[in-house]
């Protein structure tokens, strides 16, 4: 491991590190643009030049290993020079047009003007060259040509990653301008990512573009919902409404990269909620307070199984709730009813596409989870439609917002054979269409706890701002439902829930929100 020092603090990093690398590891950041971790190394921005004792000329940082006894400054008067200098050439024929960009407040640009720029421009705006703004380039992107510096990250990412190369440089000097290849438009399903690794505005998303400025917004660490992988991203939100996803680097799960169908599922969050208990009598909807509905399902729960037996109550759980709530359902299922009636499916509405990058055909976060909990599916889950098919169901509890794949209408004659349907919801869907007690439950971003992903991951998510309107967590509803149904549990919210999993489940035994972080940990199997 060489060791070596910059700005005088001493480092150790391991062979083949960068020296922006090894500067990051003691807190030192070295401006870039073109370099990203998780591209191939294009060192063609400039941005990143520093000293090195006894090299004749500045070394640009992203592209220079550390070797045993390296001198690197990056405070130096000539590094400094040079950086603004490079600055000043990138924003030559740049089109200064903050106020009207939606980069603005997280753009590189800006970033390193305030550090390294503030100088005067000694170019005349009217000798600015103009290229082509607001180009629509395909369906979730937007290309302003004139703010693009020429980092190559996005060719780069769509060569490397995608494999699409949708994305190419065209023309010569001062006319060099980033382009789609003629006919191809950029239509594959990571096209957004490259609104996050582009350093400026040139290329920015056409579902967030001037929806809210950056600075207003707050970040929930959260775990995308849209498939089984689970990738890690950061909700972004203003009070209660969430304005995008972007990706969070986990290397063992998603890398840097989301896919965009999970991109787009925060519009879930915003849209069509249930917000407030409500009872269905003579086919109209009743809103009821949270103090009368509880009590009426655990109520019913009760009353059905006591005239027709354990096995004529049901309990469907959904691969869409946390493992804390999967355990809670299961318990309440099997202790407190004492049905054998319990399942779930990860079949869902939909085409079910994979791809053999990220996405998964399993369009839930949570179905390793529920299976790992002893949570039956598959077979399990038809007999127990066939159940209710056949009227052998008099009261049935049941989360999420559809019915495994079945069609709206299908939903609505299958739940009509049960005198009595509760729903845990998020949404309105089938199921709230049909059920006759309805109690709403938060969302992604308004409750945390844990999934666990195709590959058997436990990940965190997190609250970023409580339950809309009058929806509870679904710990909380299960917790009064619960107490109504004679459990004595002392569990105070998900963490506590997962403390007790823990100790009595195999498959997290051992593991606390501490082991897990944010990058996950794998349970046991
Ligand atoms: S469009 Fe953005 S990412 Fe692509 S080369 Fe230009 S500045 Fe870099
Ligand atoms: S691959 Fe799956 S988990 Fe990842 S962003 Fe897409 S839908 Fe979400
Ligand atoms: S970041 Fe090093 S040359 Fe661009």
């Amino acid at each position: 491991m060489p060791n070596l020092t910059i700005n005088g603090i001493a480092v150790s990093a391991p062979e083949g590190t960068t020296i922006l690398n090894a500067a990051k590891q003691v807190g030192i950041h070295i401006p870039h643009y073109c370099y990203h971790s998780h591209l191939s190394i294009a060192g063609n921005c400039r941005m990143c030049q520093v000293e090195v004792e006894k090299f004749p000329k500045l070394q640009t940082a992203c592209s220079t290993v550390v070797t045993e006894g390296m001198v690197v400054r990056t405070d130096t008067e000539t590094v400094r020079k040079a950086v603004t200098g490079v600055l000043e050439f990138l924003l030559i024929h740049h089109p200064i047009d903050c106020p009207i960009c939606d980069q603005a407040g997280e753009c590189g640009l800006q970033d390193y003007y305030m550090t390294y720029g503030l100088h005067k421009s000694r170019y005349d705006l009217a000798d600015k060259i103009h290229k082509k703004k607001v180009q629509d380039i395909g369906s979730r992107i937007v290309l302003d040509a004139e703010r693009c510096i020429l980092c190559s990250r996005c060719v780069r990412f769509l060569d490397e990653v995608t494999g699409t190369r949708e994305l190419g440089f065209f023309r010569r000097g001062d006319h060099s301008e980033i382009s789609i290849v003629p006919g191809h438009p950029l239509d594959n399903n990571y096209a957004g990512n490259l609104a996050d690794i582009c350093p400026v505005g040139a290329l920015t998303s056409s579902d967030f573009r001037f929806k809210c400025r950056v600075w207003f917004l707050k970040g929930a660490e959260s775990i995308c919902t849209g498939c089984s992988r689970g990738c890690n991203i950061t909700a972004d939100f203003k009070g209660d409404i969430l304005y995008r996803y972007k990706p969070r680097v986990n290397d063992a799960v998603n890398r840097a990269w989301m896919c965009d169908f999970g991109r787009l599922e925060y519009k879930k969050a915003n849209e069509d909620r249930l917000l407030v208990p409500f009872v269905r009598q003579d086919g109209r909807e009743q809103a009821v307070s949270w103090g009368a509905a509880v009590p009426q399902v655990a109520r019913e729960l009760s009353q059905a199984a006591a005239v027709s037996g354990k096995d004529g109550v049901a309990v469907i759980a959904s691969p869409q709730s946390s493992n804390e709530e999967l355990y809670l359902v299961r318990r309440i299922a099997s202790e407190l009813i004492g049905t054998g009636n319990l399942a779930f499916t990860d079949r869902a509405p939909g085409d079910g596409f994979s791809d053999d990058f990220l996405v998964r055909g399993d369009k839930n976060p949570n179905s390793r989870g529920a299976r790992l909990l002893g949570i039956p599916d598959g077979q399990a889950f038809d007999d127990l439609l066939g159940k209710i098919a056949a009227g052998r169901i008099r009261a049935l509890l049941l989360f999420g917002n559809v019915l495994g794949a079945l069609p709206e209408e299908e939903t609505g004659k299958l739940l009509s054979k049960v005198p009595f349907v509760a729903q845990v919801g998020t949404n309105n869907g089938p199921v709230s269409r049909a059920a006759h007690a309805v109690m709403p439950s938060a969302s992604l971003v308004e409750r945390g706890g844990t999934f666990t992903n195709c590959d058997g991951r436990v990940q965190r998510f997190h609250a970023g701002f409580p339950p809309r309107g009058k929806a509870k967590p679904p710990i909380e509803i299960l917790l009064g439902l619960a107490t109504r149904l004679g459990a004595g549990w002392s569990y105070e919210d998900e963490r506590s829930v997962f403390q007790e999993m823990s100790r009595t489940e195999v498959a997290f035994r051992g593991m606390t929100y501490e082991s897990i972080g944010d990058q996950g940990q794998e349970a046991g199997r």
